[in-house]
């Protein structure tokens, strides 16, 4: 067998964890279950009783009564089987809501490095499709399992009291469809899991195409990515067609074997109606009994697929859930703030001791060594790809150093609570994002609770303030997908706003400027620059401008900082710095 059982084992003791909380729904679901079961065992038991009062009293009278009294059983079963879908079908609700929630609460806590190696559309389909294989699992199959459980053990009882040789010959069947079954279980499980992978690539396809659109168009790559997409698409139809072609055949199977097994019934069981050794009622009750029987066993293939999915499922929701963050995200000593006593006033804010730093392996920052302080405006330049941005990151702990130290006033940063960190580190990342919410709301995003007179003010202070009220519904406009589409400049300017707004005491500013033009720039400098009185704001930037107003400039290349000093000592010292000043210059000359 290709599976081991630990799988299963895994399954099992993961469901049992989800359901506990609703152990009440469970039971109750259970006990109707098996009054349900009890029920509908009892209905082939009256057919029985009327049967052979016919045959003995040759009158009619009692007839009524047992009408009446299968009337009566299959209400009651029927409120039996109403009472265990609710409880049951309720539960899988419950569980699946949960499962949604951990997903996403779980992702939110997984640092931005698990994101780089993971996929979009592969997360989605398993906080997505996954959960809902899990909650059908619960509704369908776990019910069906009980009730055929009960039905099983009940009738068997009742047939072995009326006659241990029919019962038997009707057994006959139950090894030979226990094979069926295992075949089936074998040959699907891999069926479904191809299934569900394909499914999560064709999520992201489309997820990428979507976010894409526009470059897709403007580089006429639609017929291409048409196709990829249909071959995508294609295989996932093979596979689920592959799958559906498997069930298909142990279908019938299992309906074969539950016929055939009334026929033999018919032909043994009459010949001991005629011997004398069942009486015609005890008969009819085992037909009765081979039916009700039956039914589940055809479902079974539908159920064991059922099953089959949502081990897979849960197996790959659990893998999501079990992602721990990396142990120092997770020990957070929770040193709490200095006190901001006279002595550490003095202190930088931001020291970076002997830095390295690596993404998954590959070293991008060597041995930085940089102080920042309170009030200090500090440029960080160079060449693209020489690791400004990543500086940037291992302020607010986006990514962890590789070696040596980044201090906030003083503390290593892996020794404060990660909550801590951010909510003393305000960040404006390279790639601007909105939310799809209004104005207001993005620039307060970090602070919701800001009156609107400030977030008017901060809009004034990032020259915004012209632009909102030529929107529809000034700062309550909606922006992103439901509502207007701002600006690259006018994103950029928001998510200045949203940092500014935040507060703490450092800034980081990767590239805030790029889509502004020279005048809008000069203006937000000088926002920025009264920003930096109470803070140390970090500028990373290339533009000559906002180089100028720094107090201090880092020239980062190839992992390590090349040169330091403000834009006058690095003009006279010339290398990296005036080469980079004069190409700059010389573009701007010529645009
Ligand atoms: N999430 C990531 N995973 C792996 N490698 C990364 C990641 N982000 C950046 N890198 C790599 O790290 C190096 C430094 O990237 P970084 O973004 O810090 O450069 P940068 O100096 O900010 O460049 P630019 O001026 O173009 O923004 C690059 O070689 C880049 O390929
Ligand atoms: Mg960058």
């Amino acid at each position: 067998m290709t599976r081991s059982p630990t799988t299963v084992q895994r399954f099992y003791a993961a469901l049992a964890r989800l359901i506990r909380p609703y152990r009440w729904d469970f039971s109750v679901g259970l006990l109707a279950t098996a009054a349900a079961s009890g029920l509908a065992v009892l209905i082939p038991l009256t057919f029985r009783g009327g049967v052979d009062s016919i045959v003995r009293h040759g009158t009619s009278a009692p007839l009524l009564l047992y009408g009446l009294a299968v009337i009566l059983l299959t209400i009651s079963k029927g409120w039996g089987e109403y009472l265990a879908y609710r409880c049951i079908a309720g539960m899988g609700q419950r569980v699946a809501y949960d499962l949604r929630n951990r997903i996403f609460s779980h992702l939110q806590s997984l640092p931005p490095a698990f994101f780089d190696r993971a996929n979009t559309g592969d997360i989605m389909s398993r906080a997505t499709s996954d959960v809902e294989g899990v909650r059908m699992f619960i509704n369908w199959s776990l019910s069906s399992f009980l009730e055929m459980m009960f039905l099983f053990i009940a009738a068997l009882v009742l047939m072995s009291l009326m006659s241990w040789q029919l019962t038997l010959l009707a057994s006959a069947m139950f090894p030979i469809l226990g094979y069926a079954v295992m075949r089936f279980r074998r040959r699907l499980r891999p069926r479904y899991l191809a299934v569900q992978e394909q499914y999560g690539r064709m999520t992201t396809a489309l997820q990428e195409n979507l976010a894409g659109l526009r470059l897709l168009q403007a580089y006429r790559r639609e017929e291409t990515e048409t196709a990829r997409f249909r071959e995508i698409n294609q295989e996932l139809f093979r596979r689920a067609m592959a799958a559906a072609w498997e069930r298909a055949i142990y279908l019938p199977t299992i309906f074969c074997l539950g016929t055939a097994t009334g026929g033999v019934i018919l032909w043994f069981g009459g010949s001991l109606v005629m011997a004398g050794s069942l009486t015609l009622g005890e008969f009819v009750a085992f037909i009765g009994y081979v039916g009700l029987l039956t039914r589940p066993l055809t479902t079974l293939g539908w159920m064991i697929s059922l099953a089959q999915r949502a081990v897979a499922s849960l197996g790959r929701i659990e893998e999501i859930l079990s992602t721990t963050p990396p142990p120092t995200v997770v020990a957070q000593a929770a040193v709490s703030a200095p006190a901001p006593a006279e002595s550490v006033r003095e202190q930088p804010i931001v020291v970076f001791q002997e830095v390295d730093f690596a993404y998954n392996g590959r070293p991008v920052l060597r041995g930085i060594n940089f102080e920042g302080r309170k009030g200090e405006l500090v440029a960080i330049t160079g060449p693209s790809g020489a690791g400004k941005s990543t500086i940037g990151h291992l302020i607010p702990r986006l990514y962890d150093v590789s070696a040596g130290h980044v201090l906030l006033q003083g503390v290593d940063v892996r020794d404060l609570a990660l909550q801590e960190v951010r909510r003393r580190v305000a960040v404006v990342p390279q790639e601007t994002f909105l939310f799809s919410a209004s104005v207001a709301e993005n620039l307060a995003y970090g602070r919701p609770d800001s009156p609107p007179d400030v977030v008017h003010r901060i809009a004034h202070e990032v020259c915004l303030w012209e632009s909102i009220q030529s929107f529809p519904h000034g700062v309550a406009t909606l922006v992103g997908e439901r509502g207007i589409t701002l600006s690259g400049g006018q994103k950029q300017r928001v998510a200045l706003g949203r940092a500014l707004l935040y507060g703490g005491e450092v800034l980081v500013l990767d590239d805030p400027f790029s889509n502004v033009d020279a005048e809008t720039e000069e203006r937000l400098l000088e926002t920025v620059r009264s920003a930096a009185r109470e803070r140390l704001v970090l500028l990373i930037t290339h533009r000559i401008k906002t180089l100028q107003a720094a107090d201090r400039i880092l020239v980062v290349a190839d992992g390590g900082i090349v040169a330091e000093g403000t834009h006058q000592q690095l003009l006279a010292q010339g290398g990296l710095y005036r080469q980079l000043y004069e190409r700059q210059c010389l573009r701007e000359s010529l645009a």
